[in-house]
């Protein structure tokens, strides 16, 4: 395993790579609503990927027939768009989306509320997106890749969700998916020792149930097994000496 140091140069391609993803999922939030098919918003992503000059790096990545994943209540993630699945009030929705500029990836996920949604189902997007910021205050140089695994599981599991082990996050650059793999739940070992140059994606995903998740039959969507609610929260990041820089949030 050998995890990539970008250079000043890669650094600012990963910049601009990860800001005008940021910018396709504002856009992405404000068009959900119910009504809406999972075909639609695939649509609108793929048309603000390609309006910015971009391509979507999901899009044909091992057979995956579209740009962005659309995975609804207890999917968790890969979800596929059609035309006859359609938003309704009261639904979460994860998008996960990325794209390719100028050679460089960036990988970013939001669940969003779909009209007026139940409090259990906000608390569950809330708790998924602060595991992220809880875990990236462990991603500086010096830290060692595991401690960001463990605080999102330490902070996860005080809410007796479970955390999906089958899934991780990963390094990115000039590949979607490059070292390290990086579990959203504690390891024995301490992992790499992270350092300034390292662009991460961190993307838990958390079952309001059990841990355990299934693939449904079209070879992509994955479910929560016990079919509880999902969420999904991911951003790149590039590690520094000191605070990380989220690359995906405007
Ligand atoms: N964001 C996903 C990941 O981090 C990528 C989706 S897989 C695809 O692995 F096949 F849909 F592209
Ligand atoms: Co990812």
């Amino acid at each position: 395993m050998s995890v990539s140091i970008k250079s000043e140069r890669e650094i600012g391609l990963m910049r601009e790579a990860g800001r005008l993803l940021a910018h396709v999922h504002e856009e992405l939030g404000k068009a959900i609503r119910p009504g809406m098919s999972t075909w639609e918003v695939d649509a609108l992503g793929e048309k603000l990927i390609r309006d910015l000059g971009c391509v979507p790096n999901f899009l044909h990545y091992n057979g995956y027939p579209a740009s962005i994943c659309v995975s609804v209540n207890e999917e968790v993630v890969h979800g596929i768009p059609k035309k006859n699945r359609i938003l309704k009030e009261g639904d979460i929705v994860s998008l996960d989306a990325g794209l390719i500029y100028k050679g460089y990836h960036s990988d970013a996920a939001r669940t969003h509320a779909v009209g007026k949604i139940s409090p259990e189902a906000q608390k569950l997007i809330d708790v998924t997106r602060q595991s992220f910021f809880e875990g990236i205050k462990m991603a500086r140089e010096g830290m060692h890749l595991y401690d960001i695994s463990a605080a999102i599981d330490s902070y996860v599991s005080g809410f007796g969700y479970g955390i999906v082990r089958d899934l991780v996050g990963h390094g990115i650059g000039t590949s979607l998916h490059e070292d390290p793999q990086i579990p959203n739940f504690r390891q024995r070992k301490k992992g790499v020792r992270l350092q300034a140059g390292m662009t991460l994606a961190v993307e838990p995903m958390i079952n309001a149930g059990g841990w355990e998740v299934e693939f449904l039959a079209d070879g992509w969507t994955t479910v929560s097994r016990d079919r509880s609610l999902s969420a999904h929260y991911e951003n790149t990041i590039l590690v520094t000496d000191g605070e990380p820089e989220i690359l995906t949030l405007i």
